[in-house]
């Protein structure tokens, strides 16, 4: 299975993405965080930077949107250009209305689910979306500890994956690091996103150590 690394710039140097997009051109894809200070309680930025972003990075972009409404503004993030728009489940009023608009608008679907939200009502609309990402963390800030109760749900949606044959990505986020990313990749995760654990340090070699401890574990 094809193992995908997505670096969060929620741990770069916020003054510096040009340059900090530039230690990462080993990633699949950058994760761009979203944050709205209602959904989450913490704020980073919108529309304007994530379009500047695009002009900006030589890999796609995967918008993570931890905000409210977003029936209302993630389609502005795939007309920008995103490769990939994922919304929380919590916040969405109509999930299969939004992932249809934002497939229309040429980006991957992604819908999120927070470590207390069961994904059992999201499993027969697989076919609805490009991508999962389950949270293993609360979203809101980097650098915090793994949630490891979040595997079974893992589990859940890749053997709904692997049942239906539909080509769905299943991406974690939050607290992974070398050692958590194996017990996501034999959970079945496919997509892996990193903050702290890329930036700290050097990322081009924090990405190949990543990748490799992912791949001798995926399905
Ligand atoms: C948390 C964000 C994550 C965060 C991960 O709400 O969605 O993308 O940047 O950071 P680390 O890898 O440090 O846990
Ligand atoms: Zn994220």
């Amino acid at each position: 299975m094809t193992v995908r690394i997505s670096p969060s710039i929620l741990a770069a140097d916020f003054a510096n993405f040009e340059r900090e997009l530039g230690r990462i051109a080993t990633a699949d894809l950058v994760h761009v965080d979203i944050m709205d200070n209602h959904f989450v309680p913490n704020l980073t930025f919108g529309l304007t930077m994530t379009e500047r972003l695009q002009e900006l990075s030589a890999i796609p972009l995967d918008v993570h949107l931890m905000i409210d409404d977003p029936d209302r503004w993630a389609p502005g993030y795939a007309e920008a250009g995103a490769y990939s728009v994922t919304f929380h489940a919590e916040a969405a009023a109509d999930a299969v209305g939004l992932a249809r608009r934002l497939r229309s608008l040429g980006a991957r679907a992604g819908i999120a689910l927070k470590p207390d939200t069961s994904v059992e009502p999201y499993l027969e609309l697989l076919p609805e979306f490009d991508q999962v990402l389950v949270m293993t963390v609360e979203p809101g800030f980097g650098g915090q500890s793994f949630i490891e109760a979040t595997m079974p749900k893992l589990q859940r949606l890749r053997e709904s994956v692997t049942a239906s044959g539909l080509d769905v990505w299943l991406q974690v986020d939050g607290g992974i690091t070398a050692e958590t990313i194996v017990t996501a990749a034999e959970a079945g995760a496919d997509t892996f996103v990193a903050g702290s654990s890329v930036f700290r340090g050097d990322p081009v070699e924090n990405i190949a150590t990543l990748r490799a401890a992912a791949a001798g574990h995926a399905h």
